[in-house]
């Protein structure tokens, strides 16, 4: 074999580097659910002990901690003082919920991928999928912890204005369904924005809807948000002026269906809004960072949903907007644009 040494060397480096993100994932789960990364954040510079300390924690799982988050780079290490700081861009990603950048959550998620592997392993053999109701608990509220930072800063500023005309008909009061709605974070926020509005949240997950449930009266917007189980391809009431699909699509079994569904759900000039992970429709111009996050997100938990449902299409999260583009169509759903976009998201405008 004609090994070159260089491209070897360099290779590991990228595997070593790989490795301690993979093994630091679960530390972040343990940073974030144990309120280290936020008090750090709020009270440091601090030592182990002072963190311990503050925390209710042990000095020693503290210690050692610090010194992984420090060799990361996700916080700061002071050899004089002997004490760790978060710097505000570190914090922000880590510590600050609320921030546009969070990223706290992703531990959840990586641990559900974990615990979910056996059944996955085992549908890579027989094909079969492996249903949202089938998944560890961690997987629902990390995937909305997840994507609230998305939705929080982008959906009522940015995504419902690209859309043409739907803020003036939010703002009368309009009548609105946010489908595969999960624990309704999107549908909460919305409602938040838009009080003369209704909305209604769809999932076939009960758990979720549950969940969603809950989040909407200790928000005391149970008024004006209702959840219901429901799927994609059935869900009732007619004439909406809005339905949304956030981060959903692609994990239905039936796309099309779903969308045929919607056509009949909408009022003649009603739209329908189409939030997707964002993708090129090439694979050769995926293949980068955020196509490798959701190319894995894709294979461990959109796929299997996908393909335990009918039809199984699979369309994946990186379907792209060409794909999408025809699955709308073929559901009679052919006005269809890009919206807008972020370097996460493709926001796709449907309409009849
Ligand atoms: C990735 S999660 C997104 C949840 C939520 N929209 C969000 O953005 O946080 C996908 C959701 O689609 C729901 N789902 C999958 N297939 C569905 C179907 N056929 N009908 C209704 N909901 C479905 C799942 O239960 C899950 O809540």
């Amino acid at each position: 074999m004609d090994v070159d040494t260089d491209k070897l060397n360099a290779f590991m480096g990228k595997m070593v580097g790989d490795l301690g993100a993979a093994l630091n994932a679960s530390l972040i789960l343990v940073g974030d659910k144990l309120g280290l990364y936020k008090t750090l954040a709020e009270k440091g510079p601090m030592n182990s002990a002072e963190l311990a300390q503050t925390t209710g924690t042990a000095e020693r799982y503290v210690r050692e901690w610090l010194a992984t988050q420090a060799a990361s780079g996700y916080v700061d290490y002071d050899a004089e003082t002997k004490r760790f700081s978060m710097q505000p861009e570190q914090a922000l990603a880590l510590a600050n919920e609320d921030s546009p950048v969070f990223m706290g959550a992703i531990g959840n998620l990586v641990a559900a991928t974990f615990l979910d592997e056996p059944k996955i392993s085992e549908a890579f053999k027989s094909g079969r999928g492996v249903g949202w109701n089938r998944r560890s608990e961690c997987l629902f509220c990390g995937t909305a912890r997840f994507f609230r930072t998305g939705y929080k800063h982008h959906l009522v500023q940015e995504w419902l204005p690209a859309l043409d005309g739907v803020m003036e008909k939010l703002q009368r009061g309009a009548s609105v369904a946010d489908v595969g709605c999960g624990h309704g974070v999107s549908t909460r926020l919305m409602a938040e924005a838009f009080p003369k509005s209704r909305f209604v949240g769809f999932d076939y997950h009960e758990g979720s809807i549950e969940a969603a449930r809950l989040g909407a009266r200790q928000a005391g917007l149970a008024e004006r948000v209702t959840f219901d189980v429901a799927s994609a391809k059935s869900f009732p009431g007619r004439g909406y002026d809005l339905i949304c699909f956030f981060d959903c699509l692609h994990d239905m079994g039936d796309p099309i269906g779903a969308l045929r569904h919607v056509h009949e759900a909408l009022a003649p000039d009603g739209t329908c809004m189409l939030v997707e992970p964002f993708a090129n429709d090439r694979l050769e111009d995926n293949l980068n960072p955020v196509g490798r996050v959701y190319y894995a997100a894709s294979t461990m938990i959109c796929t299997p949903s996908s393909l335990d449902q009918e039809v199984g299409l699979a369309l994946g999260a990186q379907a792209g907007e060409g794909r999408l583009r025809e699955v709308a169509r073929q559901a009679g759903l052919s006005r269809f644009r890009r919206a807008t976009e972020t370097p996460f998201n493709l926001i796709l405008e449907a309409r009849i």
